[in-house]
């Protein structure tokens, strides 16, 4: 896993954020199973519902580039210590990895190294449509 590279990738797609609201800057930079790397980061909307986050940007990229698991997740904000992904990212990633690797990181260096099931562990996935 070259971790140094997803970093690198979440913290440059952290510049690309576009958050005139909050001015919490997100970035993600997801790893598919074919090898390549999706980046997003967080778009606010003077409608503020509207605001979506970098994690769902970058999945929704790479589902739609037809990925359909995931590797490994980097997620840089501002926040000490780096910041979770928030619940509704948790559930939109589930839904493509059962297990999965998560750093969170922040441009000072801040880093926590954390999993898909240690930070969203009694998830509703599709498994339980099917019971
Ligand atoms: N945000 C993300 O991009 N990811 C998260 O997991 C939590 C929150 C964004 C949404 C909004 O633009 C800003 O951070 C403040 O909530």
């Amino acid at each position: 896993m070259n971790w140094a590279r997803l970093i690198r990738t979440a913290l440059a797609a952290r510049e690309r954020a576009y958050a005139p609201y909050s001015s919490f800057r997100v970035g993600a930079a997801l790893l598919a199973r074919s090898g390549e790397v999706y980046v997003g980061s967080n778009v606010e909307n003077a409608s503020y519902g509207l605001c979506i986050c970098a994690e769902r940007v970058a999945v929704t990229k790479a589902v739609t580039a037809g990925e359909k698991g995931f590797l490994a997740l980097a997620v840089a904000t501002q926040s000490s210590p780096p910041s979770p992904c928030c619940g509704m990212c948790l559930q939109t990633l589930v839904e493509f990895a059962d297990e999965l690797p998560i750093v969170l990181i922040n441009p000072d260096g801040g880093r926590v190294d954390t999993a898909l099931q240690t930070l969203f562990p009694a998830s509703f996935t599709r498994r339980l449509l099917e019971s």
